[in-house]
């Protein structure tokens, strides 16, 4: 399946992120997945921007697990799970309620480690939960990543 998925440049990306900042509404949550280093911090950027936030945390070494944006008279959150431990310390630092909160728009890393609470956040309802797929392209290893995404509750 992923063979057939387009290779995008960062431009594409940045394409990319502009239409699905259209599409996106408050509640539903992003899900990006893919290796170490693939660029789901990449892809994240690129959407934030495209939600017209300019100044971001991430990237920065010092990048917390969570950032927390205001977008119009809400939140958008980016929350990379790459260095939480266990589902204990993701309800200390008060993960769920994001997910739950209708008004929110979650951008995740790294969720696929805690597969049990993935499976809770794609059971969601009333918003949509779009899963972003990136791959190393062996054709292209430094200039373009494979881009798939998905939208739907399993
Ligand atoms: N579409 C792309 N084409 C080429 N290079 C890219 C693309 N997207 C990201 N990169 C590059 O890949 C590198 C890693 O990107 P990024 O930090 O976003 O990865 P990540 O998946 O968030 O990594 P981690 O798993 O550590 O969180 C960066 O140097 C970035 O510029
Ligand atoms: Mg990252």
């Amino acid at each position: 399946m992923s063979n057939h998925a387009p290779s995008c440049t960062k431009s594409d990306i940045k394409k990319i992120t502009k239409k699905l900042s259209k599409i996106i509404k408050l509640g539903d949550c992003v899900l990006l997945e893919g290796s170490l280093g693939v660029g789901k911090t990449e892809f994240a950027k690129n959407l934030l921007s495209a939600f017209g936030i300019k100044r971001f945390a991430c990237g920065s070494p010092t990048f917390p697990i969570i950032n927390e944006y205001n977008y119009l008279n809400n939140k958008i959150i980016h929350i990379d799970f790459y260095r939480l431990k266990n589902y204990g310390e993701i309800e200390d630092i008060g993960v769920p309620s994001y997910f739950w909160d209708e008004n929110v728009i979650v951008i995740s890393e790294w969720l696929n480690l805690f597969p049990k609470f993935e499976r809770q956040v794609m059971k969601k309802e009333n918003s949509n939960i779009w899963k972003v797929k990136l791959e190393f392209d062996k054709k292209y290893p430094t200039t373009k990543r494979k881009v798939s995404i998905f939208m739907g509750h399993h």
